[in-house]
């Protein structure tokens, strides 16, 4: 790799909506930064630190101008969003147009053309920025759908790039994507990159098949022919100079060993025990850890859990659900609604069937910090993950990372992309509420050897998978495609 000659350049460059760090205020009003520990940012670090990388992405609070600094060892460049910006491209374009239109459309997308203006302006906003940045011959990784026009915009701007694109979330079918009115340029932006990473091999395969209908273009394999203006470039079988972009899928996963090594602490053991204590000791706890987000199936999951106790399948003494809802997307209205909803439904259930000294449900409406979650992992003799669609679902690995005991049962929705992996769960169709309530039933009283024997083939799976291991081969396949040979040290 090529040593950084200018110090404001930099060899390789991630993009992604949001930055690694949150900007915190203090009571007396100064502004530091706290690290934030995601799965992304855990297995780009390593590659940030051998190879010159910064990060470019919004602070996550409107109007704030901050200067690029320096956060543990990654340069962090932001990217200003005003209020309107937020209110159009973030809550508006990125979370009521594309989240629930990629989400199988669970709510109805609202479709503006003044969103999609303000998307196609802080998509802008990001290229022009990272063009100024990168190397001569530099590679950029960009994450998720928020930024899908970012692709194209930096090739225009700097051809000699490489520039991969990994999609967080799903694609969707054609049909349902073939809805937006701007479902062309939004292939267009994707198509500037190099590399297109989807989570499943069904997702790829709906991007190709939204390429071929909505643009022609022809593809082989995971291979797409994008024409090109360029007699140098190669010819397809049609005879048109073309450029080689590849779609498919990498399954992303999390730091597995750092959650292992958490659950080994005595104290995040004793704050399990300490936990269960606290829910009064119930034989079985049952746990759901979700963004406050439809796509969740968070609905589903506590009627499916309430009937159980109604019906006198289940003790109200014996079993807790514990639900953690972390807040998310508050200003968005079907989050609103949804909060409501849920509200008004953990507390019918734990007035029409609690007793006192125990409720049913135990609901959260917070985030924790990590050490907390794999205490409530390890607490949780059945986590439940009952997604209606969701891209992967981390939160299925993190359970099976943390039991190192080979004991708990996943319960997992055959609509995460986590299935696809996690074989040995037990899969459930959420929308079939009868069956969700056996699936739980049966995990209830599932045997100790049973347990045993899914959970040691699923953790051998997380294991083996980490995210380190998605990050080297999505950055492998892209070096394949950088020109020159090689120029990023995966790590
Ligand atoms: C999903 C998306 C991410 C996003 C995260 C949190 O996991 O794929 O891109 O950052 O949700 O959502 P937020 O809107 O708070 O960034």
């Amino acid at each position: 790799m090529a040593a950084d000659t200018d110090p404001d350049r930099y060899a390789f460059v991630v993009a992604s909506n949001r930055l690694p760090v949150d900007r915190v205020v203090d009571e007396d009003g100064n502004e530091g930064w706290r690290h934030s520990p995601g799965g992304l940012v855990t297995a780009l670090e390593p590659v940030m630190r051998a190879n010159d990388g910064a990060w470019v992405g919004w602070v996550g609070q409107p109007d704030v101008e901050v200067a690029p600094f320096d956060n543990e060892g990654i340069h962090i460049v932001p990217v200003p969003l005003s209020a309107d910006d937020v209110e159009e491209y973030y809550e508006g374009f990125s979370n009521d147009t594309l989240w629930p239109l990629y989400h199988d459309v669970i709510e109805h997308p609202s479709y503006h053309r003044d969103w999609w203006n303000a998307y196609k302006r802080v998509n802008e906003r990001f290229a022009t920025q990272i063009a100024e940045i990168v190397e001569q011959d530099g590679v950029v990784w960009v994450q998720d759908y928020q930024l899908q026009l970012l692709p194209a915009l930096l090739r225009a701007k700097r051809p000699d790039l490489t520039i991969g694109f990994f999609n967080h979330i799903p694609f969707p079918p054609v049909g349902i994507y073939a809805q937006l009115p701007w479902r062309a340029q939004i292939l267009d932006g994707l198509l500037g990159a190099d590399v297109i990473g989807f989570q499943r091999q069904d997702d790829a395969a709906d991007f190709l098949r939204a390429v071929r209908h909505i643009k022609g273009y022809t593809t082989k394999g995971s291979t797409i022919d994008v024409p090109v203006d360029d007699p140098a470039a190669p010819r397809s079988r049609k005879g048109i100079t073309v450029r080689h972009v590849e779609a498919r899928h990498f399954p992303i996963s999390i730091d597995a060993e750092s959650f292992e090594e958490i659950a080994h602490r005595p104290e995040v053991q004793a704050r399990a025990r300490e936990i269960r204590e606290s829910l009064g000791n119930p034989t079985t706890v049952l746990l759901g850890v979700d963004r406050l987000d439809y796509t969740k199936g968070i609905r589903h999951r506590i009627k499916a859990f309430g009937e159980l106790v109604e019906d006198g399948r289940i003790a109200v003494e014996d079993a807790t659900l514990v639900q953690v809802a972390s807040p998310s997307r508050e200003r968005v209205d079907t989050y609103a609604a949804l909060r409501d909803e849920i509200e008004l439904t953990v507390g019918r259930i734990n007035g029409d069937l609690g007793v006192i000294g125990h409720q049913p449900i135990a609901y959260l409406h917070h985030g924790y910090p990590r050490e907390e979650m794999v205490a409530l992992y390890l607490a949780a003799d059945i986590m439940l993950v009952t997604a209606l669609r969701d891209g992967m679902n981390l939160v299925a690995k993190e359970y099976v990372a943390a039991r190192f005991d080979n004991d708990g049962v996943l319960i997992l929705s055959e609509f995460a992309g986590a299935a696809d992996e996690l074989k040995q769960a037990v899969i459930v169709n959420p929308h079939d509420i009868g069956a969700l309530k056996d699936s739980i039933q049966r995990a209830i009283e599932m045997p100790r050897r049973e347990r045993s024997t899914r959970m040691r083939a699923l953790r051998k799976r997380v294991r083996d998978n980490d995210v380190a291991r998605w990050s080297r081969s999505f950055l492998e396949a892209l070096d394949r495609h950088a020109p020159r040979g090689s120029r990023i040290d995966p790590s």
